[in-house]
């Protein structure tokens, strides 16, 4: 009997299997809005037999696109564009979900396939801001921006987008909501100490650090219904001696926890250009953290991180390391992962895919 195929309730809503696609950002949308591309791209993946689809870190303000060509959940525009793919995703048979967020000092950047740089405003960029005015890279070729040290005012209006943009997920269809703290966007920038050098409320003690992150996530739960799940990105660890460790994230997971948040989705790495790289070769290494805060914390968690081989998908789930597994590259790869999975595990493939599939192949 497999693990990873069996049934997962969070609150209101069941997940048929515990594979989910993992957020991927697609640099496709013009003025923050979903086309085809997204259609297609989120699609397959469902008819694939994935149990969840987060979409990509989706951005509660024009200037918190990681990029110009990032999705955006600003207006009400944007909500008609995503009714559709929601509406497909649950038809099919998987939990629609999306990642809302704010890129900080790490916004204004030209997609990876353009260099991945900063762009001057008169390029299609756009003024930055974060917990400070330290720009990521002092190196003046790579995210070189200054952003502007945010006020009280600022920390307001941010919070404020986050609950707009929660009250918009809803009104599309979503049926679970994460927010990212992870990677060295915006409320990441503040809880960790590699960026976070201020010395207000929301600077200096662990507490304070984590001012921003549990305040935002405070608001958006009162906006977010009950029934649903609420998830959280983290990086679990910053793989830098100054930044975060595992036992900083447990601690944020308990706070969490306790404001009423689901799961934590468990990355890693990306405050700094010391910090390891959220996509790089060593993100395998993020399934232990996954283990650690589940344990800890006793809260679910979704690892992510090299997740490729179905027996190795069963073996985190039966250990007992996380309640859900993420894949983002393996997606890309195969969007029929979870089809095949189900074919390697000796599982009835017409219990993941649509009947459409499933009846003649599987
Ligand atoms: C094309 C691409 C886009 C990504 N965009 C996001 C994103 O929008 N939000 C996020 O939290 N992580 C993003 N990531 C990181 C992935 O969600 C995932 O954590 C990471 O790739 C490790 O998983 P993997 O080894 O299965 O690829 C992205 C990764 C890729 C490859």
């Amino acid at each position: 009997m497999s693990q990873l195929f069996s049934p997962l309730t969070i609150k209101g809503v069941t997940f048929k299997n515990r594979i989910g696609v993992s957020p991927m950002c697609q640099y496709s949308s013009e003025n923050g809005l979903a086309n085809d591309w997204h259609r297609i791209h989120l699609g397959s993946r469902a008819v694939g037999g994935a149990g969840l689809i987060i979409a990509e870190a989706t951005a509660v303000l024009p200037e918190g696109r990681i990029t110009p060509a990032c999705a955006g959940i600003w207006n009400d525009e944007q909500v008609e564009a995503l009714i559709p793919i929601t509406r497909f995703l649950e038809q099919y048979g998987a939990v629609p979900g999306i990642q809302i967020g704010h890129a900080g000092r790490k916004g204004s950047a030209a997609p990876p396939w353009d260099g991945g740089q900063h762009l001057k405003n008169a390029e299609g960029g756009y003024d930055i801001m974060g917990p400070g005015d330290e720009p990521f890279d002092h190196d003046g070729v790579r995210l070189w921006k200054t952003p502007r040290k945010m006020t009280l005012d600022d920390i307001e209006y941010v919070q404020n987008a986050f609950i707009d943009a929660t009250k918009r997920a809803l009104a599309a269809g979503y049926k679970l909501l994460e927010i990212h703290g992870a990677h060295g966007y915006l409320l990441h920038s503040f809880f960790t100490p590699l960026v976070n050098k201020r010395d207000d409320e929301y600077g200096g003690s662990i507490e304070n650090r984590a001012r921003m992150m549990l305040e935002t996530i405070r608001k958006v739960r009162e906006a977010w219904p009950d029934n649903l799940p609420l998830a959280v990105r983290l990086s679990a660890s910053d793989w830098d001696e100054n930044g975060l460790a595992i036992e900083d994230n447990i601690q944020m997971a308990m706070w969490l926890k306790e404001l009423g948040v689901d799961i934590i989705d468990c990355s890693a790495g990306g405050a700094s250009p010391s910090s390891r790289s959220s996509i790089g070769s060593r993100t395998s290494d993020q399934i232990g953290l996954a283990a650690d805060i589940r344990k800890s914390a006793n809260i679910k968690t979704m690892a992510v991180g090299t997740i490729t081989e179905p027996e190795q998908a069963e073996n985190i789930i039966a250990s007992g390391q996380s309640d859900m597994v993420l894949l983002a590259r393996g997606m890309l790869r195969d969007p029929y992962w979870a089809f095949h999975a189900a074919q390697a595990l000796g599982v009835d493939t017409k219990t993941v895919a649509p009947i459409q599939n499933a009846f003649f192949v599987g």
